[in-house]
């Protein structure tokens, strides 16, 4: 079902031949992170935390693009009306742009969000899903995509999911190989993303468990995704979409840590700087981040347990100091690597 014409990527000239995504990550993926990331290289397309539609005219904050990359804004809502006038409306108060990449949650499992019929909830019913896709396409010329799950509760309806997507007018689809009901506890299942790349005449995108350029080339070469999208290995790995690009398997643990540690600096000093202009804090997200930062294979264990009870931006600052500098003897492989989640954990929203 494959077409042989010029795909989305290659129309946009986005992607040499492996596409690298920055997973949408609510509470990290702020415009903030995403230019420390796309600082680092590797990135093809980035990607806002969801932003849930629940008025026609409902107010957006200014939304930040950047130079290099396409970024895609995701949205969220069971309403195709909703959205659609939504839309409208963002795109005259020049919020939202015709050319900008729109992309539909079709996968948070979040309780609070699935009761309202939005997220991983319209995987109940694809009908429904398929209308919305279609009302949203007419309004928006510009790239559009879904992000999905393989199903609900269970994956029995994925091959009647796939026959209606493959009716849906998407330039691409981003699939996370778990149903809704997995969460993390089970690993995802690339076989499925072999199926939609199969069924489905448009690009796919593979998403769950990539956390290293072997991941990356073993997803690629055992399903023939258009690309990968990473979530959970980036915010462990801040280099990883670089090192899939770079073909990189094993970094040197030496100058892999010093780099680690740049970033994180660096990171920390944007929050900083943030903080001081707008006065909002945020030691929340640097937090969110370094639950994840401090499992990386390359560091020693334990920032994250030491940096949670930091009231500050500059209180995170020095444990961090404090930390490193007590640990720069510890030798890599202190941390295990990831493969399971930590306990403070939540896919949560605001
Ligand atoms: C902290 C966090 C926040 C997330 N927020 C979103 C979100 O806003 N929208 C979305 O579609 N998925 C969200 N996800 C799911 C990820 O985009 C991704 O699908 C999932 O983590 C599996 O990919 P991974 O194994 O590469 O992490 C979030 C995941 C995490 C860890």
């Amino acid at each position: 079902m494959r077409s042989q014409s010029p795909d989305i990527f290659a129309q946009q000239g986005v992607g040499d031949s492996f596409v690298r995504m920055l997973a949408p990550m609510e509470g990290v993926t702020n415009s903030l992170f995403r230019e420390q990331i796309l600082g680092v290289g590797g990135a093809d397309v980035v990607a806002t935390e969801f932003l849930r539609i629940t008025g026609e005219r409902q107010g957006v904050s200014p939304i930040e693009r950047h130079e290099s990359v396409p970024l895609q804004i995701q949205l969220m809502s069971p309403h195709a009306l909703t959205l659609v006038h939504c839309i409208e409306h963002l795109y005259q108060n020049d919020i939202l742009r015709r050319d900008d990449w729109l992309d539909l949650n079709v996968g948070c499992p979040s309780k609070r969000v699935n009761s309202r019929g939005a997220g991983a909830a319209l995987l109940k019913d694809p009908e429904q899903l398929l209308a919305i896709i279609s009302a949203v396409r007419e309004v928006h010329p510009g790239v559009l995509s879904v992000k999905t799950r393989v199903g609900f509760d269970s994956d029995e309806n994925y091959t009647e999911l796939l026959k209606v997507l493959s009716c849906a007018p998407l330039d691409f689809i981003t699939i996370h190989a778990r149903t809704r009901c997995d969460a993390y506890s089970q690993p995802a299942n690339w076989n499925y993303l072999a199926k939609a790349v199969n069924t489905l005449p448009y690009p796919v995108i593979g998403n769950g468990d990539v956390f290293s350029a072997q991941q990356a080339a073993l997803l690629r070469d055992s399903t023939h995704v258009r690309g990968v999208m990473c979530g959970r290995g980036v915010l462990i790995n801040p280099f990883l979409l670089r090192d899939i690009q770079d073909g990189r398997l094993t970094p040197e643990p030496q100058e892999r840590r010093a780099e680690l540690i740049d970033f994180f600096f660096s990171l920390l000093s944007r929050y900083q700087a943030r903080e001081r202009r707008s006065g909002r804090r945020l030691t929340g997200p640097v937090k969110e981040f370094c639950v994840w930062f401090s499992r990386n294979e390359f560091l020693p264990g334990g920032l994250f347990t030491l940096a949670k009870r930091a009231r500050s931006l500059d209180e995170i600052a020095e444990i961090a100091e404090i930390f490193f500098t007590s640990h720069r003897e510890t030798p890599a492989g202190t941390n295990v690597p990831i493969r399971t989640i930590p306990e403070s954990f939540e896919y949560h929203l605001t």
